[in-house]
């Protein structure tokens, strides 16, 4: 636009001198004529220009808004490359700890053990007196998971070392003395008495012990002791590993 003026005014020149030169009043016409076609011309060039300089801001506007959001793109797919790192070190976490949860565990399995016997295989009766101590042997297997206590000797034996727990109970009718203890090999840990019950007897005692493998755990009935059981299952060895060492 700044550019067309010095050319519109030559132009203008040029037919005000023709004017001057010739016919006015003929020529005049045609002078106002094209006057006016290029006064239109040049606002539509004007017009033009503004919309072009309208659109050409528009343009920068735009440009500056897609650098904007290229920038925030950027931020967040910096951002999610962050929080991915930092799921991925957790998730590495979890799993570490996983394993160390899950491997000792299912290192243990397998080496579940856990029993349960009575005395009695079937019927009723009283085991003893006799002059010595003898083994109690518990032939009516409940539970033996593991495998580790044998109903024929009455003897559990350790297949692994850890800690574990045992338990005997014992019943008695009246009329002679009911003592039992209980036996780490040749060791004993703990017994259980009751001095000629007057209608019948019971008792109990639980040990935790550290054993090895192959130790040896039963129960004894003492010398001039019985102990009763039938089919209510009084009279009973249980035991089980806590957990492995
Ligand atoms: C011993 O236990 C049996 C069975 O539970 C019971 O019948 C009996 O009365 C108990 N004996 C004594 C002296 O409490
Ligand atoms: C217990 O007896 C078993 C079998 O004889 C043996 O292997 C083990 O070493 C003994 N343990 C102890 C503590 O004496
Ligand atoms: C005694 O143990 C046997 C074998 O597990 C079982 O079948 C029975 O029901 C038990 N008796 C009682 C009275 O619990």
């Amino acid at each position: 636009m700044m550019k067309m003026a010095p050319i519109l005014q030559s132009v203008l020149m040029c037919f005000v001198l023709a004017a001057k030169a010739q016919d006015i009043t003929l020529t005049s016409f045609d002078i106002l004529y094209e006057l006016n076609e290029i006064k239109s011309l040049f606002e539509l060039k004007e017009t033009i220009e503004q919309t072009l300089k309208k659109q050409s801001d528009e343009m920068v506007q735009l440009k500056a808004r897609v650098q904007e959001l290229e920038e925030t793109n950027e931020a967040m797919k910096n951002a999610l490359e962050e929080t991915t790192m930092k799921i991925q070190e957790q998730e590495n976490h979890i799993k570490l700890l996983q394993s160390s949860v899950t491997e000792p565990t299912s290192q243990k399995r397998g080496k579940d053990i856990a029993f349960s016997a009575s005395l009695q295989s079937s019927g009723l009766g009283n085991i003893g007196p006799y002059n010595s101590e003898i083994g109690l042997v518990y032939k009516k297997v409940l539970t033996n998971i593991g495998k580790a206590y044998n109903s024929e000797t009455g003897i559990f034996t350790a297949p692994l070392k850890g800690v574990y727990y045992f338990r005997f109970y014992a019943h008695a009718k009246p009329g002679t003395k009911m003592a039992v203890s209980l036996y780490r090999n040749d060791s004993k840990v703990s017994s259980i008495f009751s001095w000629k019950p007057v209608t019948n007897g019971n008792a109990s005692n639980g040990v935790v012990l550290i054993l090895n493998s192959g130790d040896q755990v039963c129960t004894r009935l003492w010398g001039n002791a019985w102990v009763y059981d039938d089919d209510n299952n009084y009279t009973s060895f249980s035991g089980f590993l806590l957990f492995p060492l």
